[in-house]
């Protein structure tokens, strides 16, 4: 009997130890990228990404990274597939998880992953669904890291929807021991449940974006409406007009603050041209680190920990 793979659904699904030996592979990989150096551990292995949502920097890391770590990527949609047919996932996970190494999933309900790995003989990775976005926050704290070291006991405020993204910071924080600031508008505050941790001892929720900012290391944000979503578009636009991260919030912050956001962004609304685009902006190392970061997160699931050279 083989043993069961790892996954990647929610962000805790790797321990604490784990996720640091991934941090630290992604900074060994990412350095020997740099240097042109050739890097093929996973030559011959296979990653299906299936896209049941839009994507530009998901789809290009995984399958530019896939490729730079020797292996090979294919791209499945609901469009053009059987998977928009109505096969069912728990078929669609047997037969996939048969001809290939790993799979990263972006769709809609988490239950979706759940039901595929549940039947995936290989590891599964949410590439983001309505509820968790891990390899997005992977990228985001290795971001950190990089520049700044540990972001144990460190604060970051969230501004805005509470969505996919803003519960994978509440889980990172309790996983890694750091808080986060929500300001939220009423209506729109944390889910416990949703976002699947253990309760409050991480998080705090501010009815004002000030004070949710104040003396925060990192400043996020994203869309106010996201992918699934649109039909609540106009409604949000009133309900959060007042959740715009500004000059005047990231003022108030730590002095050496950064700002970050997954992308895509819209200026004007959640965040200022001023802030996006300026000297606080970590935005662009953001979207490179998911390459650096999937890699080696890649190179965990399939390979296990490999022996540091
Ligand atoms: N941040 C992010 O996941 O971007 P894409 O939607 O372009 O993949
Ligand atoms: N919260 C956004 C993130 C996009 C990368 C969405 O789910 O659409």
């Amino acid at each position: 009997m083989t043993q069961a793979p790892r996954h990647f659904l929610q962000f805790k699904d790797l321990s604490r130890e784990e996720i640091n030996y991934v941090f630290d592979r992604a900074k060994w990989i990412k350095d020997k990228f740099k240097r042109y150096e050739t890097y093929h551990p996973l030559f011959d292995r296979t990653l299906v990404m299936i896209f049941e949502k839009a994507s530009t920097r998901t789809r290009l890391s995984f399958e530019a990274g896939m490729f730079q770590l020797g292996g090979s990527a294919i791209y499945l949609n609901t469009r053009d597939s059987q998977l928009g047919r109505g096969e069912p996932v728990e078929d669609a996970a047997q037969v996939i998880s048969r001809i290939s190494d790993v799979v990263m999933i972006r769709t809609f309900e988490q239950t979706i992953v759940e039901r595929f790995a549940a039947n995936s003989r290989v590891p599964v990775i949410n590439g983001l669904t309505n509820e968790f976005h891990p390899c997005q926050i992977l990228a985001d704290i290795f971001t950190w890291i990089e520049r700044n070291g540990s972001i144990q006991g460190k604060t970051v405020a969230w501004i805005g929807d509470t969505n996919n993204m803003c519960n994978t910071w509440l889980q990172a924080a309790e996983l890694l021991d750091f808080k986060v600031h929500v300001s939220s508008p009423k209506g729109y505050e944390v889910d416990v449940q949703k976002a699947n941790i253990a309760g409050s001892s991480h998080f705090e929720q501010f009815a004002d974006p000030m004070d949710a900012a104040r003396g925060a290391h990192i400043i996020t944000t994203d869309v106010w409406t996201s992918m699934g979503f649109e039909a609540e578009n106009e409604a949000r636009m009133r309900d959060f007009a007042d959740f715009q991260v500004d000059g005047d919030m990231m003022r108030v912050a730590d002095s050496e603050a950064v700002f970050m956001h997954c992308l895509p962004a819209h200026r004007g609304e959640e965040v200022t041209a001023e802030v996006i685009d300026g000297p606080q902006s970590v935005v662009w190392d953001e979207a490179e680190n998911r390459l650096h970061a999937q890699k080696a997160l890649l190179e965990f699931l399939v390979l296990g920990q490999v022996s540091v050279q």
